[in-house]
């Protein structure tokens, strides 16, 4: 059966979702739009959507391959592909190697310093309330995930991290720290929305030079060209 885009069922941040004509799949469509501190800065970087959808297509097919299970099925296009139906957790897991960002405001440690030991955080996904830093016990309290689901999410996110950052290393790029989003498909808890430039902070190994969203976030110029050199980086690819 070929699947069809039917009407958009959801407009994110950073993407659309349409309902197709298959029920346990959905159609995305990634957008130049970007946002940073709970939607209050909004501006566009140029073919971000392009760029990410690939990155992100790029990503879920590695992981794939090593036994992760995700929602990518197929990329139809650009900026469109094809996933899985899943009903998101409103949890984000947060995986860090290297103190960056909002761990550096709340502990004290400088951006940079290398972690002895990853860290795992949760926070709840709800601009509202500014996605606060939650624990397990409050995604219990706010019936957010089952412990056994809480389980899988924090394995599976350890799981990525080890082999995104070894993937990495050989492109040259520290991975600092990122953001996984997971859904309930058929009842099993497996990865979902997307992992790019966006959603992770990336490194050059050598200079430091940040290739990733913080370039919007702190206006540091250049941001369309970071995420093209990771594509570049990850496939080969220029757009
Ligand atoms: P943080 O240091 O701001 O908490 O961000 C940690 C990681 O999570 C970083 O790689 C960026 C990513 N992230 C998102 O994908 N979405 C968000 O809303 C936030 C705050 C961070
Ligand atoms: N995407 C998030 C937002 O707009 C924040 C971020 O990535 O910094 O709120």
């Amino acid at each position: 059966m070929d699947i069809e885009k039917l009407e958009q069922m959801y407009e994110g941040k950073a993407k659309k979702v349409f309902r197709t004509n298959d029920p346990d799949l959905c159609w995305i469509e990634y957008k130049d739009d970007a946002t940073a501190f709970d939607g209050k800065k909004k501006g566009t970087i140029g073919n971000k959507g392009i760029l990410n959808n690939r990155i992100s297509a790029h990503f879920f097919n590695l992981l794939e391959s090593k036994g992760v299970q995700t929602h990518f099925v197929k990329q139809v296009n650009d900026r469109e592909q094809i996933v899985r139906a899943v009903k998101i957790i409103m949890v984000e897991v947060v995986v860090r190697n290297i103190a960056a960002g909002s761990l550096s405001k709340r502990i004290g440690l400088p951006e940079g310093t290398m972690l002895p030991r990853s860290v795992l955080e949760f926070y709840y996904k709800d601009d509202a309330l500014g996605d606060p830093l939650i624990n397990d016990y409050h995604i219990q309290a706010l019936d957010l995930a089952t412990p056994e689901q809480i389980k899988v999410m924090s394995e599976t996110a350890l799981k990525v991290n080890e082999i995104l950052r070894d993937y990495l290393r050989d492109k040259k790029i520290d991975l600092i720290d990122f953001k996984l989003e997971f859904g309930v498909y058929k009842g099993e808890v497996i990865l979902a929305d997307e992992i790019s430039p966006d959603t992770c902070r990336f490194w050059d190994i050598e200079t430091k030079e940040k290739l990733d969203k913080d370039r919007f976030r702190r206006d540091l110029g250049n941001v369309e060209e970071a995420y093209r050199e990771v594509l570049k980086r990850l496939t080969g690819e220029t757009i």
